[in-house]
């Protein structure tokens, strides 16, 4: 997505935190922030092993950093269990009574469990996960909806040194299979459905569907909707029959800190998504790191970040970082528009939380919902708000610190991504001052920067390619089973540097204003989606021919998909067909990816070597005139024909 015009406009503007909430905050000035990041920077290892060690290790690493790019290995020789780091260390504690999930579900029911209790939980379920067969390295597929089980299975897995993959409960059966079989997993965590806008997403049915022909051994089903669901004899149980009957005692054995935690897919530029890999100490130190200092958090907080746990905002936000951290985390099952526009206004003044955490596609629906929503109810808790997944236009930080900050609270915009593990650039909410539509600053040990191609540093205010020029804790290790990919595509681009796949620029002041990808990657309502994965789903149709398909700027969405279609010779391309795909996407992949256009075209515009011309669809999807260079247009024609259908159907 590009720039606009008015976020240029408005970087002058800038809000400091006040005194009083600087002043209580663990980073209290830019001159303290500037300080800790020039120690980092000094002392890289140094300070990433005195981070690390406020996790609990039962083996001290003999290497903090083995690097040999792009393989890095943090905490080389440690050991330690990732849910001991967040469970039993504070079950150690007073805070084995401090509540460590507040839950509530779309119907309004609600659950809480103290860290007591969710240890308790994770200890049966670990033991449940054995006795079904699963052993230290097996990876389970996690396709649970927003309960506590959710958490509870990603924390056992950790436990027991299974490597989860969670799939967001939003993916089609066709996408969970393919997750499934590039994994490889043995059994599969699922519920019989889950609540979304007063309906029943039907997980059972889908994972029942996705399963067929795959490695998966069982299949766990939580009760959640008591939704009638065929069990199969022999590889479907109960959660409620294997995990609320098992010991609550489990004595966690360490793993090695590169030992494989989770991996979770996510797009790229080509059709297949990737698994992208994370380890255990390096990811929890990063997830721990963020969690802490970004949101500042304290005992008494009450910390709703709104992923779900099938993004890696789930993962680290939800879930380890939080926990790590001994906080109180709050999880809604549902839509923010159940039963009304106010759902999450409500559930703030129910539970009175401080800390707020989601995403600008929500925050730009909020704002078309209308400022009386928020306004009917009381959100004096908040104390902080945070932002990520997709560029913030400013209008909507705007609209999100006066209509829900009310002025007071600080605004943290984000940037990271799946394979970055943690929090990238942030503002530190007690001592950054903030421009709207800035992630202002890197985090203290984080090396990012703004290049050209060639590696040089780009000048204030010109565009170029977001880097990370050293590595992190919490870096992806690798792409599950294709670390050729891994290489090519995160350190194949910019000489020695992580290439992250975002242009950004950097102002005067040193912040990173991030622009939108630069790749075949969009971002519909902060969902990362590759291009090529909605193209093949689209060619997968016996009556496509061709397809291609970009993003075109969505002012609620961020970006909303365009889909170029070439109908096979003989095939009416008419609304009915359009229908048809658009369905078809969505059974392939799932709703995020059903495309929000279809175009109907004789021919795809191609260079003379046979390349679809994407830029110039982009300007055909956005209205814009076609500019630049066309001469290696195979057929002009086409081109202007495609721009003549979309300016009669406007
Ligand atoms: C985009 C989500 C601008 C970016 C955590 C990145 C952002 C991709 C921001 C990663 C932000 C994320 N400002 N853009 N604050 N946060 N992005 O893997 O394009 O789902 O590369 O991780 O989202 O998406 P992912």
């Amino acid at each position: 997505m590009s720039q606009s015009i008015e976020s240029v406009l408005t970087e002058n503007r800038s809000f400091a935190p006040s005194e009083e909430f600087a002043r209580a905050a663990q980073v209290k000035s830019m001159a303290q922030y500037e300080e800790m990041y020039r120690r980092a920077d000094e002392d890289p290892e140094g300070y990433w092993a005195e981070v690390a060690s406020e996790l609990a290790w039962t083996k001290k690493w003999s290497k903090t950093l083995d690097w040999k790019l792009p393989d890095a290995k943090w905490f080389v020789g440690g050991q330690l269990n990732a849910s001991v780091s967040c469970l039993d260390r504070h079950v150690a504690t007073w805070r084995k009574n401090k509540a460590a999930l507040l839950w509530e579900g779309e119907p309004g029911d609600t659950r809480v469990l103290t860290y007591g209790q969710l240890h308790r939980e994770v200890c049966k379920a670990a033991n449940a996960l054995i006795a079904l067969g699963v052993k230290k390295g097996d990876f389970v597929a996690i396709y649970l909806p927003m309960i506590p089980e959710a958490a509870i299975a990603m924390l056992a897995c950790a436990r027991i040194g299974a490597p989860h993959t969670v799939v967001f409960g939003g993916f089609s059966a066709e996408a969970l299979g393919d997750r499934i079989k590039d994994a490889k997993a043995k059994i599969v965590i699922t519920s019989d459905g889950g609540w979304r806008r007063g309906a029943i997403v039907p997980l059972k049915e889908n994972v029942d569907r996705a399963v067929e022909g795959t490695s998966i051994e069982k299949v766990v089903v939580v009760k959640r909707c008591a939704n009638d669901v065929a069990m199969k004899d022999g590889r479907d149980v109960w959660w409620h029959d294997t995990v609320d009957v098992a010991s609550p005692r489990h004595e966690a054995e360490s793993f090695d800190s590169e030992h494989t935690l989770f991996t979770l897919y996510t797009s790229g530029t080509t059709g297949k998504p990737k698994g992208i890999l994370h380890t255990t100490g390096g990811y929890l130190t990063g997830a721990y790191y963020t969690t802490k200092l970004v949101f500042d958090l304290r005992d008494e907080d009450i910390f709703w970040c709104t992923a779900d746990i099938g993004w890696v905002t789930g993962h680290s936000y939800v879930v380890y970082g939080p926990l790590a951290n001994g906080a109180t985390v709050l999880m809604y099952e549902g839509a923010p528009n159940q039963p009304g526009p106010d759902r999450f206004w409500d559930i703030i003044a129910k539970w009175g939380v401080t800390v707020f955490y989601t995403a600008p596609t929500a925050i730009r629906a909020f704002m078309r919902w209308g400022d009386q929503w928020p306004a009917k109810h009381d959100l004096s808790s908040l104390r902080l708000l945070g932002s990520v997944g997709e560029p913030i236009n400013p209008e909507a930080w705007m609209w999100y610190r006066e209509q829900i900050g009310h002025n007071r609270c600080p605004i943290v915009d984000t940037w990271w991504q799946t394979e970055t593990g943690s929090i990238m650039i942030s503002p530190l909410p007690g001592a950054t001052p903030t421009k709207p539509g800035s992630a202002t600053r890197p985090l203290p040990g984080i090396a990012a920067d703004v290049v050209h191609k060639d590696g040089t540093p780009a000048k204030a205010n010109e565009g170029g390619f977001l880097v990370i020029k050293k590595p992190w804790p919490s870096m992806l290790r690798t792409i599950f089973g294709d670390h050729e990919r891994f290489q090519k595509t995160y350190f194949g681009e910019v000489a020695g540097c992580y290439f992250a796949g975002d242009g950004a620029r950097k102002d005067a002041d040193g912040y990173f204003w991030v622009m939108g990808r630069v790749d075949d990657v969009i971002n519909v309502a902060g969902h990362r989606l590759s291009t090529m994965e909605v193209e093949s789903a689209l060619v997968s149709h016996p009556k496509v021919a061709e397809a291609a398909v970009v993003g075109r700027p969505d002012d609620l969405k961020g970006q909303a998909i365009v889909a170029f279609v070439t109908p096979r010779q003989g095939v009416a391309a008419d609304e009915a067909l359009a229908k048809v795909l658009r369905e078809h996407v969505s059974s392939q992949i799932g709703a995020l990816a059903r495309p929000e256009e279809i175009r109907f075209a004789e021919a795809l515009p191609k260079t003379r070597s046979g390349k679809i011309m994407r830029r110039l669809l982009r300007e055909v999807a956005s209205g814009s005139k076609s500019r630049g260079d066309t001469t290696t247009l195979e057929d002009q024609g086409v081109l202007e024909r495609l721009a003549q259908s979309f300016a009669q159907e406007e």
